[in-house]
């Protein structure tokens, strides 16, 4: 292993054997432990995703220049900020450690987070800048376990954060990814259409979860026409992770498993989230671009579910409505 991707990804290694060891067995990671723990998390959990912990106080530029690793690798794993002498800096500091995997489960990047966000303007997360061995946009969290459960699941979970993640791997679903924060990218939907013809989307339930699963349902059905889609809507306000701790782990998974809609079902509600539906105008604007969903669907017993969902909300003619739709087909054709 001499490539420099070798390299880097063997410092990555060892860092975040580093990181763990500290977080597990020190002094200088009680605190991050505590928390940890308090978040619900088990030693076996944070084994499993080999969660670490920087101390504030240097730690892994002495333990490299131990092992007299050159300064010219040191600089290229993103590990360390270089200030304007080009003396490096630990990146990390204070922070709770999540290695990111590549798919063959290497350690390629961290992201650390804040054990509290009050009182300062830092990110509570901190992610590694993009190396020769991180590209962001081509990287899922949790990609290399998911896909291998994924004969048994059947499906992938698209979770928005990485604890989120971690909370169904405690309920014991392995399935779920999550992409580093930003929004979805083209290779990343390529990864998953490599691996599963079924997506969940599974976002939080906060103005920005549900804004965010609309995109990403765009996004996946535009450039794949394999993946088939579905959405689980969180309860207003909470992300998988919250619901862990405020409902059991038994119960989230249940959650994923019993609360999965279709995107045209999850438009029905999202659609609506601005207006006033006992407001006719309103009503009126939401039932034509309902409609135009619903237009596209291509199974017409699927249609006929969401007209009569229509008709019973809002007491309306079937027949009208089977009209409008037709009509609304004319026009996008
Ligand atoms: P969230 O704010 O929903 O974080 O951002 P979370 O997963 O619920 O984290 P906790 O529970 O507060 O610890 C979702 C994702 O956005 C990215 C991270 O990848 C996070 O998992 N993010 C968020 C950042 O990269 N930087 C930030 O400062 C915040
Ligand atoms: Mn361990
Ligand atoms: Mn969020
Ligand atoms: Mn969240
Ligand atoms: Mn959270």
């Amino acid at each position: 292993q001499n490539s420099l991707s070798g390299q880097l990804t063997d410092l990555h290694e060892q860092a975040a054997n580093l990181y763990h060891h500290i977080l597990k067995n020190t002094q200088a990671g009680q605190q991050a432990l505590q928390y940890l723990h308090e978040r619900g998390m088990t030693d076996e959990i944070i084994d499993q995703f080999g969660i670490g912990f920087a101390p504030e106080q240097r730690l892994l530029y002495p333990f490299f220049e131990e092992k007299k690793v050159e300064y010219q690798l040191l600089r290229q794993t993103g590990m360390f900020a270089e200030d304007q002498s080009g003396k490096l800096h630990d990146r990390f500091s204070g922070r709770v450690m999540f290695p990111i995997k590549n798919q063959n489960s290497k350690v390629i990047a961290f992201s650390g987070r804040l054990l509290s966000t009050e009182n300062t303007d830092m990110p509570k997360y901190l992610n590694s800048p993009e190396t020769e061995i991180f590209n962001k946009r081509r990287t899922l969290f949790n990609f290399d376990v998911a896909r291998k459960s994924v004969r048994q699941s059947q499906r992938l979970i698209l979770f928005e954060g990485f604890m989120d993640v971690i909370a169904a791997t405690r309920a014991g679903v392995t399935c779920g990814v999550a992409s580093m924060g930003t929004s979805l990218t083209e290779e990343q939907i390529s990864m998953m259409e490599r691996v599963t013809s079924a997506v969940d989307v599974c976002y939080d339930g906060d103005d920005a979860g549900q804004n965010a699963t609309n995109r990403a349902l765009s996004l996946i059905s535009e450039q794949s026409s394999k993946i088939k889609l579905g959405v689980v809507s969180m309860p207003a306000g909470i992300d998988p992770d919250e619901y862990v701790q405020e409902y059991g782990e038994d119960k989230l998974a249940e959650w994923l498993d019993n609360a999965k809609q279709t995107p045209v079902a999850f438009q029905m509600t999202f659609l609506k989230r601005n207006l006033n539906v006992d407001n006719e105008v309103d009503q009126l604007s939401y039932l034509h671009s309902i409609l135009k969903v619903i237009a596209n669907v291509p199974d017409s017993l699927e249609q006929d579910v969401y007209l009569n969902q229509l008709v019973q909300q809002f007491n309306l003619d079937k027949q009208t409505l089977q009209g409008q739709l037709q009509e609304v087909r004319r026009q996008v054709k």
